[in-house]
C-alpha cells in the first residue's frame, strides 16, 4: 500500500496511473475506520483498478470545538487495518497541507442545507463540501463512495458534483449495522460499554415504526417515534425529521418520491444519526 502525505507526491501518481488508463475509486474519510468503511472499500474495489482513501479530520466542517477535540483518531491502526483489506493508496494530508491558507470557498445548497444537519450544525457542509471537492480534483476520482447513514450529506455531494458538473460518479452504499443494529460510526467509539448497549434502540425504534407505515399517518409515526425516545431517559433526540429523499423537505404524505425519516440523537454525549426508509 503506497501512502502519501502531500498533494504533489499524490498527483504525480494520479497522473501515471491516468496516463495508464486506470480507472481510481475515492473513498474519503476522518479515519477511525471501521466495518461500515471496510464495507464502502470493498466495493470500491469491485468497482475499480485502484482505490485511494483519504484520512483527514477536516476542521472546517466542525462547528463546535468541543466536538473536533473529541474526534476519534487512531492512525496507526487505520493503516494496518487498509493494508490488511487491501486498500493501494493512503492519502493522509496535514492541516497545512490541505489549508495553507484559510478556505474561502462558498457554496449554496439552497433547501437542501436549510434542513436537519444544516440547521443544527451551521457551516457544516460548507466544510464538507470544500474538502470533497478538493479531493475529486486532487484524486481524479471516477468514482467515490459514501454510506447512506449520512443521507443529507449524500444529497448535497451530488448536488455539488451536478452543479460544477465534477467528472465523478457518486456511489451511495447501504448503511453498514453491527450485528445488534447500531449503525457504524467512528463516534460509536465513544459510548461507554453500558450506553453502547442501549444505542441499538435508535435502529428498533425506527424499524417498528416502519411496520406501521401501513396503518398510520407520517405525522403519526412522527409522533410515535418521538413518544418511544421519550421512554429512555439516556436519550435526547435533536432531530427527527419525516423528508421527501430528493428534495429533503418534511413530508406529511407520499408524493412521487421516497420518504425517509433522518434522526440526530444524543446518547452519552455523544450525536448519533442514522436513517429509515418508509417508502
Ligand atoms: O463523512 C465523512 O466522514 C466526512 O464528512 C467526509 C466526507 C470524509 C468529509 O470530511
Amino acid at each position: 500500500m503506497l501512502i502519501y502525505e502531500t498533494i504533489k507526491d499524490l498527483s504525480a501518481c494520479v497522473e501515471s496511473l491516468k496516463q495508464e488508463g486506470k480507472t481510481i475509486g475515492l473513498l474519503p474519510t476522518m479515519g477511525a475506520l471501521h466495518d461500515g468503511h471496510l464495507s464502502l472499500l470493498r466495493r470500491a474495489k469491485e468497482d475499480n483498478d485502484v482505490v485511494i482513501c483519504s484520512i483527514f479530520v477536516n476542521p472546517v466542517q466542525f462547528n463546535n470545538e468541543e466536538d473536533l477535540k473529541k474526534y476519534p483518531r487512531d492512525i496507526e491502526a487505520d493503516i494496518a487495518l487498509l493494508e490488511a483489506n487491501e486498500c493501494d493508496i493512503v492519502f493522509i494530508p496535514s492541516e497545512d497541507e490541505i489549508y495553507p491558507e484559510p478556505p474561502t470557498e462558498k457554496y449554496n445548497f439552497g433547501e437542501l442545507e436549510q434542513v436537519m444537519e444544516g440547521v443544527a450544525r451551521p457551516g457544516h457542509f460548507n466544510g464538507v463540501a470544500i474538502i470533497v471537492r478538493r479531493l475529486f480534483d486532487w484524486t481524479k476520482a471516477d468514482n467515490a463512495y459514501f454510506g447512506e447513514k449520512d443521507f443529507q450529506q449524500v444529497a448535497i455531494i451530488k448536488d455539488l458534483v451536478r452543479q460544477y458538473s465534477i467528472p465523478v460518479k457518486i456511489v451511495v452504499c447501504p448503511i453498514y449495522r453491527d450485528a445488534d443494529g447500531l449503525a457504524s460510526s467512528s463516534r460509536n467509539k465513544r459510548l461507554s460499554p453500558e450506553k453502547r448497549a442501549l444505542a441499538p434502540k435508535i435502529h428498533q425504534i425506527l424499524l417498528n415504526s416502519a411496520s406501521c407505515v401501513a396503518d398510520l399517518s407520517l405525522s403519526q409515526i412522527k409522533g410515535f417515534v418521538m413518544s418511544d425516545f421519550k421512554m429512555y431517559k439516556d436519550f435526547k433526540v435533536e432531530y427527527f425529521e419525516i423528508v421527501d429523499d430528493v428534495t429533503l423537505q418534511p413530508v406529511m404524505q407520499k408524493g412521487a418520491n421516497g420518504v425517509v425519516g433522518c434522526i440526530a440523537v444524543w446518547l452519552d454525549g455523544v450525536r448519533l444519526i442514522d436513517m429509515q426508509r418508509y417508502y
